[in-house]
């Protein structure tokens, strides 16, 4: 037995249960730190329930049916996506079978795929769910309040996890401080720039603003930066090229629950560059 497997049959008698939540996992840099990196992450801190956004996963728009099941390859237990959930056309081929995907609960009906997903996990039950933020976000989209709402009056788990994927901090903090408790993690993806907020809230919801970005470190949020800098100056229209060359980042948040009273013991903010 070697020292990683030690550490988590500890925690197991413990009750502890460890969750890595993963922010967008962006193109080739991305996919190339999962690869690298994941692995001995999960294995050194005894991590045993991955999230991850991977609404950026192909070529940094989108997700397509093999890097799902490249991330379920590497222990990620669900993925989320967001406003990019559709980008690359690929998805609609298997989102109806992809039992461990999920798009935000609050777009609008008839749209494809699912918005919460419900596993056990020892003797518990775990929803996760995606939400999406209104405030300069494009999408037509119901209430994330309201849908969240309903989605915890129609359900009955023990842990729930929330994928706040949004671009205004307020509205994400606004969201946690009213789910304050009822919620047992929040976490905000989108903006692909982690922030240094992660928090346990008043009433017992673990909470971060932004988990951060998968990807390349430099360019624009995972963009080569001189088309980007062109159309601040400008007001062209450009193209998005995806950086593919320097150095790179994992961004995320580990967060440790007791299985016996449901409340975070513990979390630590994930920075890994290299
Ligand atoms: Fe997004």
């Amino acid at each position: 037995r070697n020292s990683s497997s030690r550490s988590s049959s500890l925690e197991r008698e413990k009750n502890l249960m460890k969750i890595l939540l993963i922010g967008d996992i962006f193109g080739t840099m991305g996919r190339e730190m999962i690869k690298e990196n994941l692995e001995e992450i999960r294995t050194k801190k005894g991590i045993q329930f991955i999230v991850a956004n991977g609404e950026n996963i192909a070529h940094g728009n989108g997700i397509t049916n093999n890097y799902y099941k490249f991330l379920l390859d590497n222990h990620v237990n669900i993925v989320t996506l967001g406003n990019h959930s559709f980008a690359n056309h690929d998805v609609f081929n298997f989102i109806d079978d992809a039992k461990n995907l999920i798009r935000p609960l609050n777009m609008p009906s008839g749209v494809p795929g699912k918005g919460y997903v419900t596993l056990k996990y020892n003797q518990l039950t775990v929803t996760v769910f995606q939400v999406m933020g209104r405030t300069f976000m494009s999408t037509p989209l119901d209430c994330p309040f309201k849908k969240t709402e309903e989605l915890l009056n129609s359900t009955n788990s023990d842990i729930y996890i929330c994928d706040f994927h949004g671009e205004a901090t307020s509205e994400k903090i606004a969201f946690a401080n009213y789910f304050d408790g009822r919620i047992n993690i929040v976490v905000g993806t989108h903006t692909h720039v982690q922030t240094n907020d992660a928090r346990i809230l008043p009433k017992g919801t673990m909470y971060m603003t932004d988990l951060g970005m998968t990807g390349p470190l430099d360019g624009i949020i995972g963009v080569n930066p001189t088309p980007i800098i062109k159309r601040f100056l400008t007001g062209m229209p450009v193209r998005h090229i995806p950086m593919e060359t320097g150095p790179k980042q994992l961004n995320g948040l580990i967060v440790e629950i007791n299985e016996l009273t449901h409340k975070t013991t513990n979390f630590e903010i994930v920075n890994v560059v290299k």
